[in-house]
């Protein structure tokens, strides 16, 4: 009986801890690097002043490299990995080749990361509190950005191309994108406030502008000035993803949607007289709203599977593995 009871007990705290492993994944804290690292926000942060004083659209760019960071295979800095002979990672992927950028930023603040606290602190991490400086830079809000991540040791293009969303999504597979990466619609809408800076190619916004029906006739006839029909004519042609304000973190993304403005396909399904209209709206009525839901849903996105404790390592350069 009493042997019984302990096997019972065992299957309980087992199936509660395999409960509790994954979402209460992975212990990260802001103080993570307290005593180990002291000059850590200090230094990120003064990068990307200077990157962002000299471009401020670096804000935005570092900040998509964060996300498409998160959603393959976790924040892990896997994106930053270079293709070498051993691996073919991210860089290349459909949605990061010639778009994706600021490496360059990140490298440089490494270096004095490293050049103060030599081996201590991720990629991962640098990357994750760079993103909420440069979000900060441009108008929006801080936040403090919970740390302890380690980096990969490899990765591989097809993850890319397989867990970043296309601007051609409809509204339910954005919704299962996130899903599936434990992001909710809520999450979605907020995080997608994000294209309230930076900017696309016309080849991330030809179709749109072209083919598409729920977008306002004279922004889709400015915005074909720049985007040739026929590519790849144009392909690298940018304009700006919040059409009045794309280098200030606001909510006037959101008031764009409502007069469908968006500049990409999937921005205009988050306002389509569909499941998350009313979000939007919520979010162009209450730019408070949206700062607060859009910090918590950041600190969502920087959890998803970080490498802690003895996996993953401190990469040294965060273009290659130790
Ligand atoms: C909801 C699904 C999303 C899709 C389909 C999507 C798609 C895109 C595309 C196609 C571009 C333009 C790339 C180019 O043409 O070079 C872009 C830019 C950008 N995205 Fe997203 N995105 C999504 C979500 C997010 C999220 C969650 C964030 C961050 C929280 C984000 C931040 C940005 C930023 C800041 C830019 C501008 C980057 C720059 O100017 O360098 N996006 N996105
Ligand atoms: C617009 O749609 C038509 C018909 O499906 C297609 O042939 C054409 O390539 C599309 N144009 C763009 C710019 O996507």
């Amino acid at each position: 009986m009493a042997a019984m009871r302990r096997v019972l007990v065992a299957a309980v705290a087992l199936a509660t801890a395999s409960l509790l492993v994954p979402a209460a994944v992975a212990q990260l804290s802001p103080s993570f690097y307290g005593a180990s690292c002291t000059s850590l926000e200090s230094i990120v942060r003064s990068g990307m002043v200077s990157a962002v004083q000299s471009e401020p659209r670096m804000g935005a760019s570092i900040l998509r490299l964060f996300f498409h960071d998160c959603f393959v295979n976790g924040c892990d800095a896997s994106v930053l990995l270079d293709d070498s002979s051993t691996l073919t990672g991210e860089k290349n992927a459909g949605p990061n080749a010639n778009s994706l950028r600021g490496y360059e930023v990140i490298d440089a603040i490494k270096s004095r990361v490293e050049a103060a606290c030599p081996g201590t602190v991720s990629c991962a991490d640098i990357l994750a509190v760079a993103a909420r400086d440069g979000v900060n830079l441009l108008g929006g809000p801080t936040w403090a950005v919970p740390l302890g991540r380690r980096d990969a040791r490899t990765t591989t293009q097809q993850a890319a191309n397989a867990n970043l969303p296309s601007p051609s999504s409809a509204i339910g597979t954005l919704i299962s994108s996130f899903a599936s990466k434990g992001l909710d619609s809520q999450d979605l809408v907020a995080l997608s406030g994000g294209h309230t800076i930076g900017a696309a190619r016309c080849a991330s916004f030809r179709s749109r502008v072209y083919n598409d029906s729920n977008i306002l006739a004279g922004f889709a006839q400015r915005r074909r000035q720049v985007c040739p029909a026929q590519g790849p004519n144009g392909d690298g042609n940018l304009a700006p993803l919040d059409a009045f304000s794309s280098v200030k973190f606001d909510n006037g993304y959101f008031r764009n949607l409502q007069g469908r403005f968006g500049l990409l396909h999937s921005d205009q399904e988050l306002f389509n007289g569909g499941p998350v209209d009313s979000i939007v709206q919520r979010y162009a009525r209450d730019g408070g709203a949206f700062a607060g839901d859009f910090v918590n849903a950041m600190i969502k996105m920087g959890n998803i599977s970080p490498l802690t404790g003895a996996n993953g390592e401190i990469r040294a350069n965060c273009r290659k593995p130790n």
